[in-house]
């Protein structure tokens, strides 16, 4: 017998199916699963998806706009200097309540993975510490993993390097870095190289801030392509904004492009973020700082979209929402064509549970029952509407639920009802 049946959902992929659920595992996805179950919903047409990942994010300064100030210019430099002065007032209950709240948040929203990167740079590890015990505390709702980062440089900051061997000592499980933060190109590449080795001594994988600034001549990723290559550490490694990128001379990123793809490094753009804090010292035209989303796609790259922030001291917005990153980066990227909108879904969801490393992540019999039933027909109409979210279950349990609503204008000698959601592309819906 089924513990739960969603009849008549849509697939991202554009499959109708039925999708049967038992002990905590999809046990089959059929056009028309016969017999009954605990409990029975039918989702009149519309999306089921596996839930949404975020690869890159700050769980530790999420939530604390405001805090000790605001950020006046706006700029990623004074946000580093704001989460400065912050430090010294952290404490170990906040730190942990606000990530239990926005945890909260996150699975309202269908999110239910998060890559965290956490500040190793206070040699008390107190963001550290509260992260571990977010993470232990939210496991049967949410997946976290944690990157230790370096946020003050890791040559560049007394202490950095034994705190980030601490950190992962504690059970953080990605090594992190900031090559374009340290004092000059050569410690940046110096960094690269230390934390390569470090994470392949350990076994663990890499997920580095790089190059995220509008210097064309920031060229971190580089050195960290290459250093994945000459430690066989290809498939572990993530290249986290690569917003230089958006700046470089073309003929060298016709070299760069083929050796991330080759070294299997994958790239990670943050769109709210990249669009808000790069291009500040232009005048006009100003860049948008997003790195190059669709050619590192065309040459084979693994390549996905995360929030990196949410009301702190570098982007005072924010509700956990990867389909307002999608909006953004499909916006920003240009990538309007019709496999390119639908792809920019799958970089919230399928693309960055693999640079995550999830397990059983997908709708197919054998994975984890974790899903989100959007309010929406297909992936491309999700990212239109920043479509609600009607169902969350994970391992097989509702989680969070809330009713479709329709806009109803009853007015005289018009139609009765008009449904927000559901206008089908002309010649019917894809897949
Ligand atoms: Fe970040």
């Amino acid at each position: 017998m089924l513990d739960l049946l969603l009849r008549r959902a849509v697939l991202p992929d554009g499959r109708r199916a039925d999708i049967g659920i038992a002990a905590g595992k999809v046990v089959a996805v059929e056009p028309a699963i016969a017999g009954t179950a605990g409990r029975e919903i039918d989702l009149d047409h519309r999306l089921a998806s596996p839930p949404f990942v975020d690869i890159h994010f700050h769980l530790d300064s999420a939530l604390s706009l405001g805090n000790p100030r605001f950020n006046r210019s706006g700029t990623l430099l004074e946000g580093i200097a704001l989460w400065g002065e912050r430090k010294p007032h952290l404490t170990h209950e906040a730190l942990v309540e606000s990530g239990l709240r926005y945890c909260d948040l996150a699975v309202s929203q269908g999110l239910l993975a998060i890559r965290s990167h956490v500040d190793v740079c206070d040699d008390r590890l107190l963001a550290v510490d509260a992260l571990l015990e977010v993470k232990r505390r939210v496991a049967p709702w949410l997946d976290l993993q944690l990157v230790a980062f370096p946020q003050d440089g890791y040559l560049r900051s007394p202490g950095a390097a034994a705190n980030l061997e601490r950190a992962l000592d504690l059970g953080v499980e990605v090594v992190g870095g900031i090559p374009h933060f340290e004092r000059t190109m050569q410690d940046g590449a110096t960094s690269v190289r230390a934390l390569c080795e470090l994470a392949a001594r350990r076994g663990l994988m890499v997920d580095m801030h790089c190059d995220e600034s509008d210097d064309p001549l920031s060229r971190h990723i580089e050195t960290l392509a290459a250093e994945t290559r000459r430690l066989g550490l290809g498939g572990r490694v993530t290249g986290s904004h690569l917003t230089s990128m958006h700046s470089m001379d073309n003929y060298y990123v016709s070299k760069l492009l083929p050796l991330i793809a080759e070294a299997g490094v994958a790239a990670v753009a943050n769109p709210l973020i990249n669009i808000t804090l790069q291009g500040r010292h232009d005048s006009y035209p100003k860049r948008r700082g997003m790195t190059r989303v669709a050619e590192l796609r065309a040459v084979g790259a693994t390549v996905a979209f995360g929030h990196d922030c949410v009301m702190d001291p570098w982007y005072p917005l924010g509700n956990a929402d990867m389909l307002d990153v999608a909006h953004m980066a499909l916006h920003v990227g240009q990538l309007t064509g019709r496999e390119d909108m639908a792809w920019c879904f799958a970089a919230v969801t399928t693309e960055a549970a693999r640079i995550f490393g999830l397990t059983g992540y997908g709708i197919a019999p054998g994975c984890h029952a974790d899903l989100v039933v959007l309010d929406a027909a297909d992936p491309v109409e999700a990212i239109r509407l920043r479509a609600p979210r009607l169902l969350v279950v994970r391992r097989g349990r509702v989680i969070a639920e809330r009713p479709a609503a329709p806009v109803r204008l009853d007015l005289p000698g018009r139609p009765a009802m008009l449904e927000h959601r559901a206008y089908a592309p002309r010649g019917g819906r894809d897949g």
